[in-house]
Order: C-alpha cells, then sequence, then structure tokens
C-alpha cells in the first residue's frame, strides 16, 4: 500500500525511500546515533545522514589528514569526517555557541574520538586564524552562519593544499541563494569565488554541498 504522503505517480513516499537508503548505506552505530540526536534547547541541523557518509567518503578518497570544521553543533558531521582519515589525522572543528560545543565533546569522548577532533569554541571568523599555522590542510567543511561563507571561502581556498577539498553545505541556501540580502550576495560570492579556484560543483543533496578540489 502507498504511503499516504506520495506524490502521484509514486508509490512510496521519499521518506520512505530516504529512510530505506540510509538504513542501507549509513546505519547509524552508537555513535552517530547518540551525535544525531541532539538534546532540549538545540536546533537537530546537522546534514543529513547521506550528506554526512558522502563527506566522509570525499575525504577519505582525498587522503585527508588535517581537516577544518566551521560548525560543530554536536559533533555528527566531524565524527563522519574522523572515520575517513589517514592515520594520526586530526580535525579542529569552530563552534560558536559553548553549549552545543559541550555536547558535541561529550559525544566525541563517547567515540574514543577526543584525541582526534577537537571544539574550538568561538566565531569562525576570529578562531580561523589562530590555526591557520597547522596548514595547508586537506579539507575545509563549511556548515554555518551562511552570512561569512564568502570569508570562509577565502580562507578555505588561501589555506589548502592543491588538490585539497572545499566542502559547502546549504549552498542553496534555503531556497534564498538568488535573494538580494546579505546572505544570498555571500552565498553565491561563495560559489563563485571556489569555482575560480577549483575544480567545483554544486551537488544536488537536498540543500546543495559545493564540492571543489583545489587547483
Ligand atoms: C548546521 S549546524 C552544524 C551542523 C554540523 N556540521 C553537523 O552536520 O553535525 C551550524 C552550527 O554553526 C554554529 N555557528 C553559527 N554561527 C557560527 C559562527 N559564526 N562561527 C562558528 N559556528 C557558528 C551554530 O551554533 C551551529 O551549531
Amino acid at each position: 500500500m502507498a504511503d499516504q504522503d506520495s506524490r502521484a505517480g509514486q508509490r512510496y513516499s521519499t521518506k520512505t525511500i530516504l529512510d530505506y537508503v540510509n538504513g542501507v548505506h549509513v546505519p547509524h552505530d552508537a555513535d552517530l546515533a547518540r551525535a544525531f540526536a541532539t538534546p532540549e534547547g538545540i536546533p537537530a541541523i546537522q546534514v543529513g545522514p547521506s550528506d554526512g557518509k558522502l563527506i566522509q567518503l570525499l575525504l577519505r578518497l582525498a587522503g585527508a589528514k588535517k581537516v577544518v570544521e566551521i560548525g560543530t553543533l554536536v559533533g555528527y558531521s566531524a565524527i563522519h569526517m574522523a572515520r575517513a582519515l589517514l592515520a594520526g589525522g586530526k580535525i579542529w572543528s569552530i563552534e560558536y555557541e559553548a553549549r552545543h560545543a559541550d555536547v558535541a565533546r561529550a559525544n566525541i569522548a563517547a567515540a574514543g574520538l577526543d584525541g582526534t577532533i577537537e571544539v574550538l569554541v568561538g566565531a569562525g571568523t576570529e578562531v580561523l586564524p589562530t590555526i591557520a599555522h597547522h596548514g595547508p590542510f586537506d579539507a575545509v567543511f563549511i556548515d554555518a552562519d551562511k552570512v561569512n561563507y564568502h570569508v570562509y571561502g577565502r580562507w578555505a581556498v588561501d589555506h589548502l593544499r592543491p588538490g585539497g577539498l572545499v566542502l559547502g553545505d546549504n549552498a542553496y541556501l534555503f531556497g534564498e541563494l538568488m535573494e538580494d540580502s546579505d546572505r544570498g550576495r555571500a552565498m553565491r560570492a561563495f560559489h563563485e569565488l571556489v569555482a575560480a579556484a577549483c575544480d567545483s560543483v554544486c551537488a544536488p543533496t537536498p540543500d546543495g554541498l559545493v564540492v571543489g578540489i583545489k587547483r
């Protein structure tokens, strides 16, 4: 029997299909499940399971060892990425909200990854200069305040090794990409600077994922 929310001509709902493929390709173990469940008062705005796994696989293909994330939330994408790293690899993950960072650190420790993922509390624009000396980096994943995506993107291409990856989530900006707003202009500048410095694509994930390989 078709689900109630199926579209005309589609026997099963998109949710049913996504639940199936996520269950097959991205089954959550206890560590991912913990970081996918945000506590009361923290929004559930993680990447989706398929997006997280895609980012993990891209980092693995890139042979990533040194990774920067802007926007930790409670550590879900960071745990995905940590699973791709070469031995001895490290993620510097930046989070503005101290409460999010506290929960992320607990989730990361429970996953046995506290030696791999360092959560740094503060605004991305202020924290990035303090970690630049660890570069050049193999990948930078941008998933924080949209109005600064062009700043983060510029920093990324300036601090990636050639062949390194810049990744930017919500690149369709929730449907607002073409708006004449600060966020719209910032996100379009991000797309354009990545395209100028990288071989790139905006992968059609639910809200768009920019993937660029630095030239
Ligand atoms: C979409 S969530 C990140 C989700 C996470 N990457 C995941 O998929 O598991 C965005 C996070 O960015 C944080 N954030 C917002 N503004 C920020 C800023 N200026 N600098 C760093 N983090 C910021 C928010 O507090 C929020 O936790």
